[in-house]
């Protein structure tokens, strides 16, 4: 009689669930309708939309072998084209609404609805003010005068750029922002294979539709192979936070400042919870994940691409119905992704769009451009709060390494093929040939 109950009481939930999914599917679809969007299926809307039927877009898509990875983007930019300037993808768990137009980008991003800025961002503001960047100038010069003379070595060569960049750039981000003089092989070693570990989990989640639903994901493999790279990911931040804090602690002038006098945002974080303020270790662990991860992996990729764009998606909700000012109605609780890439490429707004042209950013050309159809580091109250570091890592790296070396092309540019991920990634190698000046 009791497992009689339960069991019903489970399918009732589950029926009840699925109503509730499916009446917000259809009022969301019919607030969104007017908006274009990729075909759909009966029931399920998008929800395969990556996975069903490759042939139907192979029109589109010229070359044959395309993995998973590349077809996702292809399609991607093939939607961006056809349906500008806004498109949606409706699945019973989750309505999208893709923005690809500057004005309708500048409504989402500027909007202050229900955003409080964090007090984690308060504190950490003074870490990135202009004088301590200063500072900061001084490690990125190290770093790269170590690279150079590891690069000294391979004269005359052809080499991959991407490993050793991503090494100076993850060396910076430990030393600047968290104070740590030296991270030793190895520890780097795991650490970047579990974040393109966590990037492989990330496309197989897309390739298997139904594991974005967490009741299912959570039972699955993949989520135990998850939760195994997660704990590494945890215990390098934990093991840069527990270092730190006992350098801290044996250092004369307890304080924020390290004995080097540079003022690095994890000793803010530390201080401010030593001081009483409203942060944990817990949410000082999650700052440090971000800001290893976003402090080196974007920048490696950016100098690596700029030696030879980055897509970025802004996920947002609508926190309340609005309309864009294209005059598409979005319902509440829409996620809004923001198409960066697709913007950064559009020919009408960028005139011979794949030249790399200096020029476009001189300001009578920057002034006639809308200003969000620039947006590397977001825009509005959320913007990038590392984007001065990032600017002054990606110069210093730059001039340091071209005042030394002449760099030649091996492959085009135009033929640099992207791969996504956490952050967009090269498909292959970018290699260059090094040559020391004379
Ligand atoms: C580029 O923007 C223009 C309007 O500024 C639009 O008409 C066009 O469809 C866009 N192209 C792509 C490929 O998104
Ligand atoms: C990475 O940088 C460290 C410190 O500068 C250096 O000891 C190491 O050899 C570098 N590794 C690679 C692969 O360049
Ligand atoms: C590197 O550092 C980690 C963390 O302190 C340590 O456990 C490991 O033994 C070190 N490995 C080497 C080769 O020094």
């Amino acid at each position: 009689m009791l497992t009689y109950l339960l069991i019903t009481s489970i399918v009732v939930i589950v029926v009840l669930r699925f109503v509730r999914f499916y009446i917000k599917f259809y009022k969301n679809k019919q607030v969104l309708q007017r908006a274009p969007a990729p075909p759909e299926r009966f029931f399920l809307g998008h929800f395969n939309v990556f996975t069903n039927n490759p042939d139907r877009y192979k029109l589109f898509i010229s070359s044959i072998s395309l993995t998973f990875a590349d077809h996702i983007f292809a399609r991607i930019r093939l939607f961006s084209k056809k349906y500008y300037p806004i498109y949606r993808f409706s699945t019973p768990y989750i309505t999208i609404a893709n923005c690809l137009e500057p004005n309708d980008i500048e409504l989402v991003l500027s909007s202050t609805k229900h955003l409080s800025k964090s007090k984690i961002y308060t504190i950490l503001t003074p870490a990135f003010h202009f004088t301590i960047l200063q500072q900061l100038l001084n490690i990125f010069n190290e770093e790269t005068s170590k690279l150079v003379d590891k690069l000294l070595e391979k004269n005359g060569k052809i080499i991959d750029v991407v490993p050793p960049i991503t090494n100076i750039t993850l060396q910076s981000i430990a030393e600047t922002a968290m104070g740590l003089d030296n991270i030793n092989e190895s520890t780097q070693r795991n650490y970047k294979d579990a974040i393109y570990k966590i990037g492989a989990i990330f496309l197989k989640c897309l390739s298997k539709p139904w594991y974005r639903m967490d009741a299912v994901y959570s039972w699955s493999k993949l989520a135990k192979e998850e939760s195994a790279i997660v704990k590494v990911l945890h215990d390098f931040s934990n093991y840069i936070i527990k270092e730190r804090e006992k350098e801290m602690s044996s250092e004369s002038h307890v304080g924020t400042y390290s004995k080097k006098k540079r003022l690095a945002m994890l000793d803010l974080l530390l201080s401010a919870k030593n001081d009483g303020a409203d942060i944990d270790y817990e949410g000082i662990r999650e700052e440090v994940d971000t800001f290893m991860f976003e402090g080196h992996d974007t920048t490696s990729m950016t100098i690596s691409f700029l030696l030879q764009d980055i897509q970025a998606k802004v996920s947002k909700y609508a926190s309340e119905d609005f309309t864009t000012k294209t005059g598409y109605d979005i319902p509440e609780g829409t996620v809004l992704h923001i198409h960066i890439f697709g913007v950064h490429r559009n020919k009408t707004l960028y005139p011979d769009h794949l030249k790399f042209d200096p020029d476009r950013f001189l300001p009578e050309n920057v002034n006639a451009r809308h200003p969000f159809a620039y947006i590397p580091f977001n825009a509005g109250p959320r913007h990038c709060i590392g984007q001065k570091f990032a600017l002054l890592e990606l110069k210093a790296a730059l001039c340091g390494i071209l005042r030394k070396f002449k760099l030649e092309k091996v492959d085009d540019m135009f033929e640099v093929e992207f791969r996504p991920d956490l952050v967009l990634r090269p498909k292959k190698d970018i290699k260059v040939k090094i040559l020391t000046r004379l």
